[in-house]
């Protein structure tokens, strides 16, 4: 299973006026995106994403740690950075305070020294050529982390990618009640094709909508 989570305002724009999600969603969205991360066996982020939300160490609430290790998981889940740069700050919290090590999925074109450093920081997986191969990755995940439930938090960036190679099997998608306008992003990017949706379930709280989505073959 692979599930992408995302929020936009009810125009479509997925970043509020600061180019963040921070003032995007409300309290229900935090608990969805808490729960979801609660599920996952891995969390893979892009690194356009990292860097613009200074992404920190994953934490469980106490609640939640509770229902995980009742379900037998006692570790949080990994949060899988996707990334050809390797531009990624090791000594921020993300790597040097995180329960599980957070995994760097890098090519084999990524700087030498870089790719030295992110693997002394944490784990780092390398897969693919000039970029990382999802398809491969996302199986590297499976067998190196028995990832069988593969949590996406974006960007549109890796979103689109994702998608049209026809990886995605659900979207769960929280549609805040705003409009901002402006010429920010969208939840995916890139596409090129066009994937039909199937509407699983609906929820509401505070005017926000909670959509999940199972996604079709493109
Ligand atoms: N509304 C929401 O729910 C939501 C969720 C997430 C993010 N966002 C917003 O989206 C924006 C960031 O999204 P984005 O689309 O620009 O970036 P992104 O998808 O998070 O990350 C793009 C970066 O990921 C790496 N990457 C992607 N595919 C790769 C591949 N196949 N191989 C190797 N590296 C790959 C590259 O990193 P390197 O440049 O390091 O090589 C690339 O620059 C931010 O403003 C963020 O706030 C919104």
């Amino acid at each position: 299973m692979l599930r992408l989570n995302m929020v936009a305002s009810a125009d479509g724009a997925a970043t509020d006026e600061r180019g963040r999600t921070a003032d995007l969603g409300g309290r229900g969205d935090l608990l969805v995106f808490r729960a979801l991360r609660a599920h996952a066996d891995a969390i893979l982020v892009g690194a356009g994403t990292v860097r613009a939300e200074g992404y920190g160490p994953h934490r469980l609430t106490r609640a939640l740690e509770q229902r995980r290790t009742a379900d037998g998981r006692d570790t949080p889940a990994a949060i899988v950075v996707v990334t050809a740069t390797l531009d990624l700050d090791l000594a921020a919290p993300l790597f040097t305070q995180a329960v599980t090590p957070t995994v760097v999925l890098t090519c084999a074109a990524a700087p030498a020294e870089r790719r030295k450093a992110a693997a002394a920081a944490g784990r780092l997986l390398v897969v693919g050529e000039q970029r990382v191969d999802l398809a491969r990755g996302i199986a590297l995940l499976r067998s190196e982390l028995g990832a069988e439930q593969v949590l996406c938090e974006g960007g549109p960036n890796v979103n689109g990618q994702l998608l049209a190679a026809g990886l995605v099997d659900e979207l769960c998608l929280t549609l805040a009640p705003a409009l901002l306008g402006g010429g920010g992003p969208r939840i995916v990017q890139g596409l090129g094709t066009r994937v039909s949706l199937e509407l699983i379930a609906v929820c509401e709280c505070d005017g926000e909508l909670y959509v999940r989505y199972g996604v079709m073959p493109p």
